[in-house]
Order: C-alpha cells, then structure tokens, then sequence
C-alpha cells in the first residue's frame, strides 16, 4: 500500500527535472498521473513508468494546454485530486542593466506565461474537480520566492508571485481545496533559459549557481525529494 494509492494528479513539468524526479516517486507510492510537459520527454517517462502515467504534450502557459490536461484525467480516471504546478523556466539570473528595454516586455510575457499565469491556468483548468475531490493544489516555487539572488529580477518576481498565489489560493479555496508551495534549493537540473533573451534550452541551472552558495557546490545526484520548505496548509475555516 501506498501514501499515494487511488490519488489522480495532472503534473506540470513532468518530462525532465525535479517533476520527472517526483512524478517517479507518486507513481511508487501509488498515484496515477497525467504527465504534462511541452516537451517530447514526458512520453518517454509515461513509457518508462506504464499505465499509471498518461503524457500530455502541451504549452501551460495556453488555456487549452490545462483543460486538455485536466479533460485526459477526467474522461481516464473520473476524477482529480491533486494538480501540481511545476513548469517553469529562468532568466539565467540575468541582471537588469544586461537586460535591453526593448527586451523587457517580451521576456517578461515569456517567463511570466510559464511561472505564473500558467499555474494559474491550471488551478482554474482543474478547479470544479478538485472541489469535488475535496482535493490538493502543490505549486513550486523557489528559494527565490522569498530571497533575492535565486535568480534575476524576473524570475525572482515571478516565483514571489507565485508565493502569493498559494497564499491567495489557500484563502480562496479553503475548506475545500488545501494548497501548499514547495521551494527548492537547488537542484541539479537543465532548467530552461527564456528564449527572447536568447537563452538556450540546454543553460544548467547549475551555471554559476555554484559560485553564490556557502559552500561553493551543490548536491551533483537529483534527490528523490529535493524541496527545502513547505508553507501554508489552507486554513480550515468553515464555509
Ligand atoms: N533546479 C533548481 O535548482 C530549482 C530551484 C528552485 C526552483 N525550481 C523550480 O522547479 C521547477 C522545475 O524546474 P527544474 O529545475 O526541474 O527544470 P527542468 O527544466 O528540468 O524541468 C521543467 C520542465 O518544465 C517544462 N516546461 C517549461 N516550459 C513549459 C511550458 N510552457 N509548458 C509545459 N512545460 C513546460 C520543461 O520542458 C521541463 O521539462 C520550476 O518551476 C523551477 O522554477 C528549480
């Protein structure tokens, strides 16, 4: 028996990384679960780990991504308990004076359509059926949802923000819906650059990362569970 048995989860960022890594894990503890990336890798995993993962190639940063996602758990399993927003992508901790202003605006829209309106698109996506499920939405934020130098100032202000939409989710859904945040550290994976700044797909979060952490390296094996902190589990107000 698992902690996770008869669960339904529709996962976001599921094909590489710390959601390739955790997605693994559910499926072990007896989850099943709607794998959705915009990369081809989510196949892959949805191939290695069998009938308990159903992949979604999509764009969550689109409405039509999430209820996609959402409608494949719904017409396969008949129900969602657990959404969990994980895509995301970085700015390569890229300072604002190396950042042009005509840059700005597109990288902006770029990394805030993933970071955070796309959690938002997925919450809304699965919304009716997490209430009936009295279910769980998990969104991960980062070291930089409440520190400077986890990244540059977009993707700090995106993952702060995303710190706020779990607080405003918790208030906004409880008792029906619990909502809690994840943020990691760091972890050894290829987290992708924003493209109008002309970062490639294959920049490593471990890029220069090293060099600000105390002891100038980090962990080189993905741990199974790599979060550092958890915060709010929604208040249990009567509705
Ligand atoms: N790696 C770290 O050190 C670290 C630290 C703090 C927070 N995080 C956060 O953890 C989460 C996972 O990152 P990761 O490090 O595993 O990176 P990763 O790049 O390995 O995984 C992220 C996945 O999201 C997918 N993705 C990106 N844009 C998408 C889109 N528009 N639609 C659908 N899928 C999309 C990517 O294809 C990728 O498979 C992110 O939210 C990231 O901000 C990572």
């Amino acid at each position: 028996m698992g902690a996770l048995d008869n669960q339904i989860v529709v996962f976001t960022g599921a094909g590489a990384g710390i959601g390739r890594s955790v997605v693994t894990r559910f499926v072990a503890e007896g989850a099943r679960v709607v794998a959705v990336d915009i990369s081809e890798g989510v196949v892959d995993v949805a191939a290695e780990l069998g009938d308990a993962v159903v992949p979604v190639v999509a764009n969550v940063a689109t409405w039509s991504g999430n209820t996609t996602a959402a409608q494949t758990a719904l017409d396969t399993w008949g129900k969602i308990d657990v959404f969990v927003g994980n895509a995301g992508i970085t700015d390569g901790a890229r300072g604002l004076e190396d950042i042009t202003g005509e840059q700005l605006p597109k990288a902006f829209d770029e990394l805030f359509g993933v970071n955070v309106l796309a959690p938002m698109l997925g919450v809304r996506a699965c919304l009716d059926a997490l209430v009936a499920s009295r279910g769980s939405v998990i969104l991960t934020g980062s070291f930089a949802s409440t520190n400077a130098a986890g990244g540059g100032s977009l993707y700090t202000a995106s993952k702060h923000a995303v710190h706020g939409l779990i607080r405003q989710f918790a208030y906004e859904f409880a008792p029906d819906v619990r909502v809690n945040g994840v943020a990691p550290g760091v972890a050894p994976t290829r987290l992708r650059g924003t493209e109008s700044l002309d970062q490639a797909i294959t920049d490593s979060v471990l890029d220069g990362t090293d060099r600000a952490l105390p002891t100038k390296r980090s962990r080189r094996s993905l741990p199974t569970t790599v979060y550092s902190r958890c915060w709010h589990r929604a208040p249990s107000r009567p509705r």
